[in-house]
C-alpha cells in the first residue's frame, strides 16, 4: 500500500505538520493531491480526506458523539466497561487497546477513569489519533481523560511481547482488542458511518491471531476481543465468556482459567 501523504495549506500550521510527517513517517507535499486519499491538516484538526465523495474522517474527543458519551454515557454499566470487568472493581484495571482505531473505546475506558495505552500500527490512523489527543489535552472538559490516554505508534503483536517478558506487576491487565476482520458485518456499519475512507487507507487485519495469542501472553487478567454481534470469533483459543449485545459482542479470555499455573503462588 502506498504511503498517504500530509497535506498543509495553513501556513500557520505548518510546523506542526512537519512534526506529525516526522513522526509517523507521512510524506509531506506541497501541493493538495488531486485524487487517492491524502490527510489535511486545516486551522481546527487533522482530516483523511479524498477527492471522491465520502465524508472527512477524524478523531474526536471533545465534541459530537465524544461529548454525549462523555456527558450521557452508561457509566460502569455499559457493555464494553463490563467486559473490561469495570463493573463492581475496586482497583481500575490498567488496560491496552491493541488496536486503537480512532480511538472510541479508548476514550470510553479512559472516561471512565482507567489509564488506557492505546497501540495503533496505521500511521494514519496514529496521525488523526495524535491530533485529537492533542486537541483534547488543550480543552478543559477532556484535559483529565487525555492525559490517561498514551498513545504507541507500532506493532501490538511485537509491543505484547516484551510486556510478556516483564514481571506479572508491570504487565497490562487488561488487553483489549477490536480488529478489522475481512467479513462484512463491520464494513458494512463502517460504510454507513462514512468510514470508507478509513477502511480503505487501513485494510483489513490479517494477523488477529497472532494478536490475540500475543495479547493473553501478556495480559494478566483478560483479553477482551470485540466483535459484530454474528462475527466469526478469532481463530485459535476459545473465548472463556461471551457477553453478547445488540449489535456488538465481547469475547473474553479469562487469563487465571487459560494459565491458572500463573495463580498458584497467589492463591
Ligand atoms: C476496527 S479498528 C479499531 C477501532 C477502535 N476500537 C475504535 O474505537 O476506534 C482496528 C484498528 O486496529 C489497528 N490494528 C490492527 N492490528 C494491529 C496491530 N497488530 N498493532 C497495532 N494496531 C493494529 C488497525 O490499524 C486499525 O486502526
Amino acid at each position: 500500500m502506498h504511503p498517504t501523504p500530509l497535506y498543509c495549506a495553513e501556513s500557520a500550521r505548518r510546523d506542526t505538520a512537519g512534526q506529525l510527517a516526522s513522526r509517523f513517517a507521512l510524506p509531506l507535499v506541497a501541493q493538495r493531491p488531486t485524487d487517492g486519499y491524502w490527510l489535511e491538516l486545516g486551522p481546527e484538526r487533522l482530516e483523511l480526506v479524498t477527492s471522491a465523495k465520502h465524508g472527512a474522517v477524524y478523531a474526536e474527543f471533545v465534541e459530537g458523539a465524544a461529548r454525549h458519551r462523555r456527558e450521557q454515557g452508561g457509566g460502569r454499566g455499559q457493555p464494553v466497561a463490563k467486559a473490561v470487568g469495570l463493573k463492581g472493581a475496586k482497583d481500575l484495571p490498567r488496560v491496552v487497546d491493541a488496536t486503537a482505531g480512532l480511538g472510541g473505546d479508548s476514550f470510553v475506558l479512559a472516561t471512565l477513569g482507567c489509564h488506557v495505552t492505546m497501540l495503533e500500527r496505521s500511521p494514519v490512523a496514529a496521525a488523526l489519533l495524535a491530533d485529537a489527543l492533542e486537541r483534547a489535552a488543550r480543552d478543559p472538559s477532556t484535559q483529565d481523560i487525555a492525559a490517561r490516554m498514551t498513545l504507541v505508534h507500532g506493532n501490538a503483536i511485537d509491543w505484547l511481547a516484551q510486556q510478556a517478558a516483564l514481571p506479572r506487576e508491570a504487565r497490562p491487565d487488561v488487553v483489549f482488542v477490536d480488529p478489522m476482520f475481512p467479513d462484512t458485518d463491520k464494513k458494512s456499519a463502517a460504510a454507513k458511518k462514512g468510514m470508507q475512507a478509513f477502511q480503505h487507507v487501513i485494510g483489513d487485519d490479517l494477523d488477529s491471531a497472532q494478536l490475540l495469542e500475543a495479547a493473553i501472553a501478556a495480559a494478566t487478567v483478560r483479553v477482551v476481543v470485540k466483535r459484530p454481534q454474528r462475527g466469526v470469533p478469532i481463530e485459535g483459543v476459545k473465548p472463556s465468556v461471551v457477553l453478547d449485545g445488540k449489535s456488538t459482542r465481547f469475547d473474553l479470555y479469562i487469563i487465571k482459567a487459560l494459565r491458572p499455573q500463573d495463580f498458584a503462588d497467589a492463591d
